[in-house]
């Protein structure tokens, strides 16, 4: 029995199917609003994957799930597939994944760190890693707990005989086909071989920077974006729906998180290799503190053309001009201010002008 919140009050439940799968996993389950650093979390045997994992299940959801994997050098996977959607992002090392329908022919992709890719849904597929002398480190995110809550019955999930042809019907070019641009800063694909080259497209709605959205593998919900930001610049406040975890490819710098109507805003330091993922409905602003550009990649809800306006991402509540976030002249004069102490202790110059704070007219 696990206890929940609800107000004042609160009510005892029972684990949920994903929550009892999950448990019988035996891995690490990694919670909060981040994990500071990847690339060292400790992970364990997973019997399932014959290699090491740990879930990374941030912001309080069951919506998506997160999850970290190492195959040792030269090692491989067992063969997996599976009912939900997953997209992978290698952290590190340098490999090689076979996809096959069951009973199709096999095709194998070559990756490196900063690929991204997706498993086509149910389609089967083993990862190798293809360096003797160092491990490989990915980092998924999937709607498994969606999957599993719907069907009550992972090994469902995990065994289902069923051929999805129209997600999958493994075409030559399915993998080398650098893929097209869909529409303003969207770019559909099957294997991005780099994230921190992807080229972007200037995005200056949420303050100065570049973005790409991704649809990967044919998915419905589970897609990925790209943002970079230049020195001595910060993005708006803005919120969403659940289950966007932020990855940090490069850069310094940290995040502000807060409610509505909270006075003291969470701050979390970020570099390269951090993940960080805000709650239904929590503020979050990105901060650069560092010399370069710092560039992120975030794996989420909401596929361009398909899902964008994905419940998990866009829920009800959302006004329109929530996705370009608060304006600089209307946000709390001390972001700015703790900005500017931030870049001073990195020696870094701040660009981004001092907003303009829009005072209220008094009736005259
Ligand atoms: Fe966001």
């Amino acid at each position: 029995m696990v206890e929940e919140q609800d107000g004042a009050r609160r009510w005892p439940r029972t684990a949920s199917p994903f929550e009892k799968w999950q448990d019988a996993e035996g891995l690490p389950i990694y919670r909060g609003s981040y994990v500071e650093d990847m690339y060292t979390l400790e992970l364990k045997p997973w019997p399932r994957l014959g290699q090491l994992g740990a879930f990374v299940m941030l912001a309080e959801q069951e919506e998506d799930a997160g999850l970290v994997t190492e195959i040792r050098p030269g090692g491989q996977t067992e063969p997996q597939h599976h009912l939900f959607e997953m997209v992978i992002y290698i952290l590190d090392g340098r490999g090689a994944t076979s996809f096959w329908q069951q009973d199709g022919r096999k095709q194998t992709v070559e990756w490196q760190r900063g690929s991204l890719f997706a498993p086509p849904l149910n389609c089967y597929y083993q990862h190798f890693n293809l360096d003797g002398s160092k491990p490989v480190r990915m980092f998924s995110v999937s709607n498994a707990p969606q999957a599993i809550n719907l069907y009550h019955d992972g090994d469902f999930v995990f065994d289902c005989p069923y051929v999805f042809k129209e997600r999958y019907r493994a075409d030559d070019t399915y993998f080398t086909d650098p893929g097209r641009s869909t529409g303003t800063r969207a770019w559909q694909t099957n294997f991005v071989p780099d994230v921190r080259s992807f080229r972007l497209e200037e995005w200056r709605e949420r303050g100065a920077g570049t973005n790409m959205n991704f649809r990967l593998g044919n998915n419905t919900q589970m897609a990925a974006h790209i943002s970079e930001f230049p020195p001595g610049h910060y993005k708006k406040a803005h919120r969403h729906g659940v289950g966007a975890h932020v990855i940090i490819l490069g850069g310094a710098g940290y995040s502000l998180l807060w409610f509505e109507g909270e006075k003291e805003r969470r701050k979390v330091d970020w570099l390269d290799g951090s993940v960080l993922s805000p709650k239904e409905a929590e503020y979050h602003q990105h901060f650069n503190t560092g010399p370069n550009h710092a560039r992120y990649l975030a794996l989420r809800f909401g596929v361009p053309g398909v899902g964008q306006g994905h419940s998990n991402q866009n829920p009800a509540w959302m006004t329109p001009d929530e996705i370009d976030g608060i304006p600089y002249e209307r946000e709390d004069p001390a972001i700015y201010d703790l900005y500017v102490a931030e870049c001073a202790k990195h020696g870094s110059t701040v660009e981004l002008p001092r907003p303009q704070v829009a005072v209220p007219r008094t009736a005259s």
